[in-house]
């Protein structure tokens, strides 16, 4: 028999990091062919996932330029992916997440008539412009898609109020758990040169992450004065701030925290040496998506700096809490998990409602079960 033929489209560094446990097992896997095609909507961030799983790409687009704008990713991708979807004819596409390449990824494939498996299907905020633009990348990749592939039953429970087929939607855990548990080790050495010189064990160390199109300007101007609030005030507190790599965010975190000594503004790390600065780090302050479900897990507490998320698990469990975009309320929130131990141990329980390590299988085996290559219907990831 034929092996099917499916190829992975992704491009920016969080889709890599959830993809890469998918793309090894499917690389790997003796009734799939893969083909791993990357848009390159980030370059040097995306290639430091590729580097550490290594990763080959059969195609790499390249698309990606300087403050590049939504149309330019748009554009590019659209275009450069119709050759390869034409000249490779797969049986199926996988996208991942809510990216403007995931969206596009799926659009192409849909001008192609490919069918379309979502990996990471069903997150919603239900608010157009937050997160913006993956609300709506996400939405509408869903509205295409063949195969939605859940991370959690709250996930599914969104697609069915949306009339999508209950048939067509498989409840996995978040592959980010596959890709985590590979990579935190209690022994683990920093190589980078400024996380060997901290000392965890004296200092409490915040980690922060800040990039979101709809925080620069005001957004990111209002988190990092608080920061410096929290770091005037606490003598015992550092900050470590791993830059992403968007030139606006970069300008800003210069002029608001780069005279602050207490504040070590660092380059992206590569997935190794975060994972393990979030698993030494005393808690975390982000808009990332993927950090909300990797630091309950580790059992650090995490303030969203963000007014929606579409990730209430952990925020039920209680290990985050959505602190949105307003000084004064982050500054109290932060200082509150600083000085006051008894609200951070009830914070800093380990737990884990994104998964458990092994929504890769799952997910390959609906696919084959759902092309009658297995006949066998696996079970879906239970955790309400
Ligand atoms: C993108 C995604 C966002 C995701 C985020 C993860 C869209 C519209 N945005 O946002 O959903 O949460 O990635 O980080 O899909 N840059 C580099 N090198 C890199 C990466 C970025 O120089 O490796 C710079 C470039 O100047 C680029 C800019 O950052 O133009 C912005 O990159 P872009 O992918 O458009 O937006 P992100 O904010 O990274
Ligand atoms: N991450 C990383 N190095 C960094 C910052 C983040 O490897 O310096 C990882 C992090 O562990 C998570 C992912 O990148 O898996 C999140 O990426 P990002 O915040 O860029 O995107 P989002 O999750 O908001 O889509």
């Amino acid at each position: 028999m034929n092996k099917m033929k499916i190829m992975t489209i992704f491009g920016t560094r969080p889709e890599a990091i959830k993809m890469a446990p998918l793309v090894k097992k499917l690389n790997h896997h003796n009734q799939i062919d893969c083909i791993v095609a990357v848009t390159a909507q980030h370059r040097e961030m995306l290639d430091q996932v590729l580097d550490l799983f290594q990763i080959e790409a059969d195609y790499d687009l390249d698309i990606m330029s300087d403050q590049q704008t939504l149309v330019d990713i748009t554009v590019k991708v659209l275009k450069e992916l119709d050759q390869v979807l034409k000249k490779e004819e797969p049986d199926l596409i996988l996208v991942h997440g809510d990216t403007t390449t995931t969206f596009i990824g799926a659009l192409s494939s849909f001008y192609n008539q490919i069918d379309i498996g979502h990996v990471e299907a069903g997150l919603r905020t239900n608010d157009k412009y937050s997160p913006y633009p993956e609300e709506m990348n996400r939405h509408l990749t869903g509205v295409l898609t063949d195969l939605n592939f859940a991370p959690t039953i709250n996930n599914k429970k969104n697609l069915l109020k949306e009339n999508v087929d209950s048939e067509k939607i498989f409840v996995t855990g978040n592959t980010v758990i596959d890709a985590i548990k590979e990579i935190v080790q209690d022994d683990y050495r920093f190589k980078n040169q400024v996380l060997k010189n901290i000392n965890f064990s004296e200092k409490k160390i915040i980690l922060l992450t800040a990039h979101r199109r709809e925080n620069i300007g005001k957004g990111l101007s209002s988190i990092f004065k608080a920061i410096n609030r929290l770091t005037q005030q606490n003598p015992d507190t550092e900050v470590v701030f791993p830059v992403h790599l968007n030139p606006a965010v970069r300008k800003t975190a210069q002029k608001y925290l780069g005279k602050n000594k207490k504040v070590h503004l660092i380059e992206p790390l590569g997935y190794q040496e975060f994972a393990n600065l979030m698993s030494r780090s005393y808690f975390i302050m982000t808009d990332s998506g993927g950090i909300q479900e990797e630091a309950p897990g580790l059992g650090k507490p995490v303030l969203v700096l963000r007014d929606t998320t579409e990730r209430q698990e952990a925020i039920k469990a209680g290990t985050v809490k959505k602190v949105g975009v307003e000084q004064e309320v982050i500054f109290k929130a932060a200082n509150k998990l600083i000085n006051n131990q008894k609200e951070y141990e009830i914070m800093s329980k380990a737990t884990n409602p994104y998964g458990d390590g092994k929504a890769v299988n799952r997910i390959i085996d609906y696919i084959l079960y759902n092309y009658n290559i297995k006949k066998n219907k696996p079970e879906p990831y239970g955790v309400v």
